[in-house]
Order: C-alpha cells, then sequence, then structure tokens
C-alpha cells in the first residue's frame, strides 16, 4: 500500500464511524445567522483550523473544496454562494463522499435556505482537480495538504493554482511543525493519514507555496495545534505542533520576491510629517501601516532609528502598502 492508501482506508473508517476528537481544535466551528450544522457534521469535523473567511465572501465566489470529510466546510461556503454547483467538492474516499452527501442532506432539512445542489460532490483527489484551468475564484482545502510528501505537496499546489482564476485564492489550514519532524515519525503511514507527522515547517510550508507559483500569502491564524510528546512518540524533547490558516493569491510573483503578511506593522518615527521610500510605502508620521516580512525587513535596513517595526500578530486580513 502507498502512504496515500493508508490514508483513504483511515478516511474510509473514519467516515464510516466518525471520531470525534481526530482533529479537535479549542475553537467551536464558526457560526452564522441562520446555519445549523448537523450533529453529525460536528462531529466530523476534521479541520485544524478554518478556510471560510466570511468578510471575504461576497459576490457568491465559486468554491472548489478539496477533501470534503463531512461536508461542514462545504456547507459553510455554500451559506455565502447561493446557487446550483457553488461549491465543487472533490473527494477520492467512496465512504467519505457517501457521509458528506448525507450530511448535507441533513443540513438541507435543518436549513430552508440550503439545497444540496449547491455543494457538488465529486469523486477525484487533489492532483487531479475535475475543473478548467483558471475557472474559480478560491480553492479551499482543510488539513489535508500536510498529509502529503513533500513532493506530492508541490503537486497539489501547482494543481490549485491551475484551476484559479488570475487574483484567485488558495484557503488553506494545516498543522505546521516548530521543528523538522524526525523521519521515523515521517514514515508513519497512520500518523501521516491522521495529520500528526507530515507538518512541515513554517518555513518549508510558504517556501512551497511561493514556489507553485503565489506571489502573495497572508497569514489569518497560527495556533497551537497539538504536543507530540517526548515518550509517546519516541522524541529527544516534546515538539509543537502548530495550525495555520492562510490565503493565497494568484498573483505574479514581485521581482524581489513574494509577499508574506503576517501581521507586522511599520511606524515612522522620524522628525518628518512622513516618510516616502519612493518604492510605494508611505508611512505617516506615529501610524502603524501594515507591511509584509519582506518590506518590512526593507524599511528597518532602511531607517534602523525611525522606523519601528513591530512583531507578527499571525493575523492579517488585509490592508496595507504593499
Ligand atoms: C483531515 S480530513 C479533512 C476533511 C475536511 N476538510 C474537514 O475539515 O473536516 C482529509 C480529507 O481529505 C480526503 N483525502 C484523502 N486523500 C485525498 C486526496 N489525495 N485528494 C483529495 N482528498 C483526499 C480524506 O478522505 C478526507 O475527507
Amino acid at each position: 500500500m502507498t502512504y496515500l492508501e493508508t490514508a483513504a482506508q483511515f478516511y474510509s473508517e473514519v467516515a464510516q464511524t466518525p471520531q470525534v476528537g481526530l482533529c479537535c481544535v479549542q475553537s467551536t466551528p464558526l457560526q452564522l445567522p441562520g446555519l445549523k450544522i448537523p450533529l453529525l457534521m460536528q462531529e466530523m469535523n476534521y479541520g485544524c483550523g478554518t478556510t471560510v473567511h466570511p468578510t471575504e465572501l461576497g459576490n457568491q465566489p465559486t468554491v472548489l473544496y478539496v477533501g470534503v470529510g463531512g461536508g461542514l466546510e462545504a456547507l459553510q461556503f455554500a451559506y455565502f454562494s447561493r446557487h446550483a454547483s457553488a461549491v465543487v467538492a472533490v473527494e477520492p474516499v467512496g465512504a467519505m463522499r457517501e457521509a458528506a452527501t448525507r450530511n448535507l442532506e441533513i443540513a438541507a432539512q435543518e436549513n430552508p435556505w440550503f439545497d444540496t445542489s449547491f455543494v457538488e460532490i465529486c469523486e477525484g483527489d487533489a492532483f487531479n482537480l475535475p475543473v478548467a484551468d483558471a475557472s474559480v475564484d478560491i480553492v479551499a482545502q482543510n488539513c489535508l495538504f500536510n498529509i502529503f510528501e513533500p513532493e506530492d505537496l508541490t503537486r497539489a499546489l501547482k494543481e490549485a493554482y491551475r484551476v484559479l482564476k488570475p487574483g484567485g485564492r488558495l484557503q488553506m489550514s494545516d498543522p505546521i511543525a516548530t521543528r523538522p519532524i524526525p523521519v521515523h515519525l515521517q514514515q508513519d503511514e497512520r500518523l501521516r493519514a491522521m495529520c500528526l507527522s507530515g507538518a512541515l515547517t513554517y518555513q518549508e510550508y510558504t517556501e512551497r507555496i511561493i514556489n507553485a507559483g503565489f506571489g502573495q500569502i497572508e497569514i489569518r491564524a497560527r495556533r497551537p495545534y497539538r504536543l507530540l510528546d517526548s515518550q509517546t512518540y519516541n522524541l529527544e524533547e516534546n515538539l509543537l505542533l502548530e495550525s495555520l490558516d492562510s490565503v493565497s493569491f494568484k498573483v505574479a510573483i514581485p521581482e524581489d520576491g513574494a509577499c508574506i503578511f503576517t501581521g507586522k506593522t511599520a511606524i515612522y518615527a522620524g522628525s518628518e510629517p512622513f516618510f516616502d521610500d519612493s518604492a510605494g510605502h508611505l508611512l505617516q508620521l506615529g501610524i502603524p501601516a501594515a507591511v509584509c516580512d519582506k518590506t518590512a525587513a526593507k524599511l528597518a535596513a532602511i531607517k534602523p532609528l525611525e522606523i519601528i517595526v513591530t512583531n507578527s500578530t499571525w493575523h492579517y486580513s488585509g490592508g496595507g502598502c504593499c
């Protein structure tokens, strides 16, 4: 069996017998006015964060959702795009497609606004998405790409890039590792399927997104997710996994490198009313301006005594001067 087949078998099991604690997180699933999430669907919440960012879902975007699970996020996306096939959900595991179909039928009974036609569940996988080039506004995946070995992750990212319209968004939530995961755990296929041992470091993860062609990444959240304790996992030291919610844009990579927004700001504290770096960044005296990490480093290097760069908040949702 390949590790992908092991993962498929694992998800077939947890589709038939939901494991409530499998990917449990402290935060409750996103609640929205008039949205009732069926209990069975909640029990099959196998995501480690959220890919649904309510303030950014105006104009009924089309969504390609990879790895449908119990259908929770497909339903949440459909809340914002209420028309037939607004959300195309791709899933290779038959039992999971059946579970999601059943859960969405229950959702239709409990939510007068929802029609099951809004979510089209298709057989397929992350490496061959069943839609044309440049045809969707959003590709989303939650807690799936971390399962992939690095070369497969790159294939999946490139496939997402292919189907996105120019300017389209890849919305992801995945575990990341605070230091490289030792090989003996990486090779444990069941742990990998459980989203516990395939995670890359933040640096590697973001590099692979950029290498697939995405010119801008915005970090929406970064929080502790799981501890791989030294005894259970045969490690020299405990290893913390975090979950990272991100949105990556299909825009050209600037000549000086991609922009990654992590919530940093730059504040001009000099003797003039403002500072203009002649490269598109205008800082008003004393007023924080959101900047990407690349620009933050450049500005701090130009005027180390007059420009203060604040720490990453790991929460960024727009604005700024890049
Ligand atoms: C960790 S679960 C996440 C489910 C869902 N996104 C959620 O948040 O609840 C991973 C999902 O991806 C599916 N999956 C496994 N291998 C896949 C592949 N190669 N391509 C697409 N989906 C896959 C699994 O069957 C499962 O439904």
